[in-house]
């Protein structure tokens, strides 16, 4: 049985145990060493990952992946730790609480390029990476789950390096 959740936001929360049952190395190039679980995702978005990051390179474009996956506790320490240096302010609209990621699903994967030194910042979206992706991520079935002027209905800041793969029969909502 498929037991997969999809719809994660920050009224439907994942079960703490919550763990995809397929996930595994991402078939893209990213930042961190390659024993890191920021690697893994699900493996039902491979073919579409793939698909896209060789049609990025064929247009000349250098997207790497950041983080993929994150566990409910992983998720609770880059909470946590942002409530500490940033404040809970600042922290609400940009960290998920635990449980409350759709990095935990396994189908969400932040990603960065050389251009702006691989960060997370909203800088990305002025990038021909940035550019690139806000116009093609949805052809391969990527949406960028918080985008500019949503915070009313997403709950979060714009994220425009912040991709996810909504799976078919989902009723995820594309805005
Ligand atoms: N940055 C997004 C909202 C997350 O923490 O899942
Ligand atoms: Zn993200």
């Amino acid at each position: 049985m498929d037991n997969r959740h999809y719809l994660v936001d920050k009224y439907h929360p994942l079960p703490e145990d919550y763990v995809p049952y397929d996930l595994d190395i991402a078939p893209i190039p990213f930042t961190c060493t390659i024993d890191s679980p920021k690697h893994l995702m699900c493996r039902t978005v491979f073919d579409s990952l793939s698909k896209m990051h060789s049609d990025s390179l064929k247009a000349g474009l250098s997207i790497y992946g950041i983080s993929g996956y994150r566990s409910y506790y992983r998720q609770q320490e880059i909470y946590l730790e942002s409530v500490i240096k940033k404040g809970l302010a600042h922290t609400l609209k940009y960290i998920a609480a635990p449980g409350t990621s759709e990095h935990q699903t396994g189908l969400a994967l932040d990603v960065s390029c050389p251009r702006v030194d691989y960060e997370l910042v909203e800088e990305f979206a002025l990038t021909p990476e940035g550019i690139w992706l806000k116009e093609n991520a949805p052809k391969y079935g990527f949406i960028i789950s918080y985008p500019e002027n949503s915070y009313e209905k997403t709950g979060y800041a714009y994220e425009p390096w912040h991709l996810f793969f909504p799976c078919k029969n989902s009723g995820y909502y594309v805005y």
